[in-house]
């Protein structure tokens, strides 16, 4: 008899295919045709390195099954197989005790699975529960343009919006830092439907206005990028078809007490709003820190910038960093975090502190040799303090 095994699977009908996962896997077990990401049963080694990179948690699924689908099996699926019957005595997980009734044995399997699963990135502790996955590009939800502003100056070259939808009382639960996806409208070349792009809300949970439930994105146009020009063109009114949400670690916690330390370029402010903005909603309360280093090229190009200049510092401790000043030095976050070492320590040294950072991927090598030096300097060897904070939930990345 076939012992039974758990399989890991890709789900097509929310994955976004952006490789990431094939990108990251260490054994080359993650491949792709037009059609779909597919994993090699053969070589998967359950390492969970591709679960915290992949955007739409679509990498997140996992079956039981007596004879793993195959890779050609895997190509044609339009979406993801139910969990079959496993004949219960076939069934058994090793070390499973024979007539230990309590046990399904494909739950264990399944739970064991997921034991891993989202391994190094886990969500705070304290988070909310995030919704995720309910709606899909073969069911999405439409949502009704309510704004579409632009956020850097008309002399800037960048056109970041920030757009605001609404969905019509249909729900859509999204927590702080979770992301959504949009699916512009016509066929690529082959006549498929155009996959959904995903980008951060920038809204608190209770909705760009409050009590509201309408969201809202930050959204920068690219050269020749097919949905940021349609999502930056939008008119109040148009119909969006939107899918998600998507993401269960980059989370904010709940804890009142808890000090966030952000560093985002760009558009990885968009979660770094709605954090700001959600914690000052929490009347009556006093929160624990918040320090934020956000790097842009010019105050004109800064998404944000003039709303960020209203908000106490008593609430948000804010470090602007700017690249490309006439006549002033080129400055990277990670340089003004080396500047403000004595204030970074303090927050590496504070247990209730959670890092997030978002934006270029780029940024990443160089805000870990600042992190390298800060813990150096109190006596800690940063690889140890992230990977203790990665294992509480209080280290989150989302960089692209
Ligand atoms: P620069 O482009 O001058 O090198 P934006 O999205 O508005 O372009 O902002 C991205 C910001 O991040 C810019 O100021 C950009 O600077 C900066 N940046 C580029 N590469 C890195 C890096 N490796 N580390 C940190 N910041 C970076």
């Amino acid at each position: 008899m076939n012992k039974p095994l758990k399989q890991h699977l890709i789900d097509p009908e929310i994955c976004i295919r952006c490789y990431t996962c094939e990108m990251t896997c260490p054994v080359g077990a993650i491949e792709h045709d037009d059609n779909n990401v597919v994993v090699n049963p053969d070589t998967c080694n359950f390492c969970m390195d591709c679960i915290p990179v992949c955007p739409t948690g679509s990498i997140d699924e996992w079956r039981v099954v007596n004879e793993p689908y195959s890779l050609e099996e895997q190509y044609e699926f339009d979406e993801l197989p139910e969990q079959g019957e496993i004949a219960q005595a076939a069934a058994a997980p090793e070390g499973t005790e024979d007539g230990d009734a309590e046990v399904d044995p494909v739950a264990a399997l399944l739970a064991e699975a997921h034991a891993g699963a989202g391994g190094k990135a886990k969500a705070p502790a304290s988070a909310a529960k995030p919704s995720v996955n309910l709606y899909n590009l073969g069911h999405p939800v439409e949502a009704v343009v309510q704004g579409n502003y632009r956020l850097t100056a008309e002399s800037s070259d960048a056109d970041v919006r920030h757009i605001i939808l609404d969905f019509q009382g249909k729900p859509f639960p999204v927590l702080e830092g979770q992301s959504l996806g949009i699916i512009a409208p016509g066929a690529d070349a082959e006549g498929k439907a155009h996959l959904p792009r995903l980008y951060s809300v920038s809204s608190p949970r209770d909705g760009e206005r409050a009590g509201y439930h309408n969201v809202s994105l930050t959204v920068k146009r690219e050269e020749g990028g097919l949905c940021s020009n349609y999502v930056c063109d939008l008119k109040k009114g148009d119909k969006v078809r939107v899918t998600g949400p998507f993401g269960a670690t980059f989370l904010m916690p709940s804890d009142p007490d808890a000090r966030l330390l952000m560093i985002c370029t760009g558009t990885g402010s968009a979660p770094m709003r709605a954090f700001t903005m959600a914690r000052q909603r929490s009347v009556g309360v006093k929160p624990g820190g918040m320090m934020m280093f956000f790097g842009a090229r010019t105050p004109d190009s800064l998404p944000y910038f003039g709303p960020l200049k209203k908000i106490p510092s008593d609430l948000l401790e804010q470090h602007l960093v700017f690249s490309r000043m006439p006549e002033q030095q080129k400055e990277y976050v990670q340089d003004r975090m080396l500047a403000e070492e004595d204030r970074v320590a303090e927050y590496l040294n504070d247990p209730k502190t959670h890092i997030y950072i978002c934006g270029l991927k780029g940024m990443e090598e160089g805000v870990e040799r600042a992190f390298t030096t800060i813990a150096e300097s109190i006596g800690e060897q940063w690889i140890n303090l992230r990977d203790g904070m990665r294992e509480d939930g209080r280290y989150h990345v989302e960089t692209y």
